[in-house]
């Protein structure tokens, strides 16, 4: 399939899957687990992982080189990139859709900033999430910090983003999938703000969560931590099991499976195929 577009990604589904991927093998797992759901996902590459690699290219290739080769609609996005050269080079490599992160600066700054990235954005065509900066002096997605409906209307309308990360209740880089989301303020801001909103932090939700989150407005759903559990946990499992194992092969590919296995289950829960 040619690289898939966000918005007929987010058009053709209920809400999309946007899974975080390091290495090739979980680049590729995520693919597997698309396919056999028979929907369309999303895959994501954070700053964070393009620094592990040493920059954009090579991990960027191999992703765009994937979508184009899958049986179902892949769009790639950069994700959480706070360097606006890197959106620039992202774009320059075949990128369309790009998260402006400035959650660092002061709201002024944030909303400055990002309006100046997403014109930039948009002339060259693609399309930029951004997040609302420090809500209550702390992050977007600490406990207990929750985004203000008329701030975020105020700040697409400044800043002309396409979707809007909000704070509802998530936490990034959870272990257990214990967060509490607060529906009916995703139900409030998905009746007010113009854009899709997207939950980040999605490791920390449990499948029912994930579900009401959906049903209440949310239309992208980041998924990282959660499938570094699940690869670590099945390498481990392997390793233990054979540890004279020296060929990578021998334990990335249970590794590999299980997270495809993962994948699809939870793309299921996002489309609302499966009871939660
Ligand atoms: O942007 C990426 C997501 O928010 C992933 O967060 O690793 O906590 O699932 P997570
Ligand atoms: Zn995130």
């Amino acid at each position: 399939m040619p690289l898939a577009d966000m918005p007929t990604l987010l058009a053709a589904h209920r809400a999309v899957g946007a899974f975080n991927f390091i290495t090739l093998e979980v680049a590729e797992a995520i693919v597997a687990g698309a396919e056999a759901a028979e929907t369309g996902v999303i895959l994501q590459l954070s700053q964070n992982a393009i620094a592990f690699h040493g920059g954009l290219a090579p991990a960027a290739s191999a992703a765009l080189r994937l979508a184009e080769g899958a049986r179902v609609d892949v769009a790639v996005h950069l994700d959480h990139a706070t360097d606006e050269p890197l959106v620039d080079e992202a774009l320059a490599v075949g990128i369309r859709s790009v998260m402006f992160d400035a959650a660092h600066l002061t709201d002024a700054e944030n909303l400055e900033r990002t309006a100046a990235v997403a014109t930039r954005v948009h002339a060259a065509g693609a399309w930029i999430e951004a997040e609302l900066g420090e809500i209550g002096g702390k992050g977007a997605h600490a406990p207990g910090v929750r985004t203000d409906v008329a701030e975020a209307v105020h700040f697409v309308r400044e800043t002309g983003v396409d979707a809007l990360a909000v704070a509802v209740g998530s936490e990034h880089a959870m272990r257990e999938r214990s967060a509490r989301l607060d529906d009916r303020l995703i139900a409030e801001l998905a009746a007010a703000v113009p854009v899709p909103l997207v939950l980040h932090g999605s490791s920390g939700v449990a499948d029912a969560g994930i579900d009401g989150a959906v049903r209440a407005g949310m239309r992208k759903i980041n998924i990282g931590t959660h499938l570094n559990t699940v690869l670590t946990t099945a390498v481990r499992t392997e390793l233990d099991r054979d540890p004279d194992a020296i060929d990578p092969r021998r334990w990335l590919t249970p590794g590999r499976a299980a997270v495809a296995d993962e994948v699809r289950r939870l793309l299921d829960v996002i489309s609302g195929r499966s009871a939660a």
